[in-house]
């Protein structure tokens, strides 16, 4: 069979003609670095495909009465602090092309709004955001394409500030405490040992227009690939590897 560059599916035949499986994309980085920017920037892109987005802040686990009380004793920036299990099963059945209903996070009160979700649809782009969706590998593993928004430490630090006492009912003492204590220790910690995995690191985030536009490319492509395998089912690819 021929053999085409780029796409997953290393040596084996492509899909059929059933329904697709969703692009996955993984986007990390420490907090503030611009992950939510580079995103958005990118499903602008990519306005004529359907493109969903899940934020990993959704599956925050909602404080207990105790855990309320002591607050500034609480580790948001720790793995155990999100309810993994509750995110895979999430993505899984996006995957499979079903909706879901993803939980509604309130920064303001650390808590989940228990009456409502934000539901959301089958697509054929899903793009996973935040600070520890490549450190389970369960999850990691779910993702076509990994992508690491690497924004220096100052720079995070004062857009999280800026954002925290703006956007989170922060004040500017408590953004600082809590980012000595944990912010930082757990970015080294937990945060920055998973760039390795990253296919595509982007310095300076939402600013960098070139790496933006080659990603869009390069899932524009794999796209294509997918509707090609639709039309030529006995074409076999090889991986490709991708780096800016
Ligand atoms: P993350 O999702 O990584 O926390 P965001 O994309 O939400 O980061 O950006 C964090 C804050 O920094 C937001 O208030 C956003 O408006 C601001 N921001 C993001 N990128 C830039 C940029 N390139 N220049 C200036 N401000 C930015
Ligand atoms: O949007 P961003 O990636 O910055 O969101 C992750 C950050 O949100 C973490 O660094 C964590 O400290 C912070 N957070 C918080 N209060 C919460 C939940 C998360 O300050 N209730």
């Amino acid at each position: 069979s021929p053999i085409i560059g780029g796409a997953s599916h290393v040596g084996s035949p492509l899909a059929d003609d059933g329904p697709r499986q969703p692009f996955v994309i993984g986007v990390s980085g420490g907090t503030a670095s611009g992950k939510t920017t580079v995103c958005d920037m990118i499903i602008q892109q990519l306005h004529d495909h359907r493109v969903v987005l899940v934020n990993q802040d959704s599956f925050y686990r909602g404080l207990t009465a105790e855990e309320s009380e002591y607050v500034h004793e609480y580790n948001f920036d720790h793995p155990d602090a999100f309810d993994t299990e509750q995110l895979l099963e999430c993505i899984e059945k996006l995957r499979c092309g079903l909706a879901v209903n993803v939980p509604i996070y309130d920064f303001t009160n650390h808590r989940r709004c228990s009456e409502s979700f934000r539901k959301v649809n089958a697509s054929d782009v899903i793009i996973l955001e935040g600070i520890l969706v490549f450190h389970d590998s369960r999850v990691r593993n779910m993702m076509d394409m990994k992508i690491f928004v690497d924004t220096d430490a100052d720079i995070r630090l004062a857009r999280r500030i800026r954002r925290d006492t703006v956007e989170r009912g922060r004040d500017v003492n408590s953004v600082l405490e809590q980012y000595a204590k944990f912010v930082k220790p757990a970015f080294d910690d937990f945060v920055l040992p998973t760039k390795k995995y990253a296919d595509v690191i982007i310095p300076r985030g939402g600013d960098n227009h070139v790496a933006i536009d080659l990603i869009v490319q390069h899932i524009r492509t794999k796209l294509g690939q997918h509707d090609l395998c639709k039309i030529y089912p006995n074409v076999y690819v090889i991986q490709s590897t991708f780096q800016i």
